[in-house]
């Protein structure tokens, strides 16, 4: 095979790699990149270990969700979190971030989020 055509192939299959992925939705969130956006937007009031006290919650209610107590995580999954995130939640000091984070910056926080709750 030719050097080009070996070039063509191996793309191709990055491609075909990368579909399968999206088409699998299992293209890993960064966690890491979850991190500093979770530091720079939503320590003041969830706290910089994400269990709710963080130094805007004190007199906040309801309370800041504490993302380390499985009680408190209860039932809440993805399609939750993606919506609470992006839209907020009505009647509290949890605003939506759909206009002021990237999509890809919200999975992120999702994955960071998830990581604290102790098991
Ligand atoms: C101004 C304070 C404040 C900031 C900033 C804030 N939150 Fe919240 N958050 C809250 C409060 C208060 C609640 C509790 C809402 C409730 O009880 O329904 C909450 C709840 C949540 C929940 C649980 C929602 C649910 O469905 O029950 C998630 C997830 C969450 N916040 C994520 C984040 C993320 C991620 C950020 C940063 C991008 C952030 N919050 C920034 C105050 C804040």
């Amino acid at each position: 095979m030719s050097r080009l055509a070996r070039i063509a192939v191996a793309s191709v299959a990055v491609a075909a790699f990368g579909l399968t992925m999206m088409a699998t939705g299992s293209f890993a969130a960064d966690p890491a990149n979850g991190k500093k956006v979770f530091a720079a937007n939503c320590v003041v009031c969830h706290g910089d270990k994400g269990d709710g006290h963080g130094p805007a919650s004190a007199t906040m209610n309801p309370k800041p969700r504490d993302f380390t107590s499985a009680t408190e995580m209860k039932g809440i999954d993805d399609a939750r979190l993606h919506k609470s995130i992006s839209e907020g939640r009505p009647g509290t000091a949890m605003v939506g971030f759909a206009k002021t984070l990237k999509a890809s910056d919200i999975d992120d926080v999702i994955a960071h989020i998830k990581s604290l709750l102790k098991k």
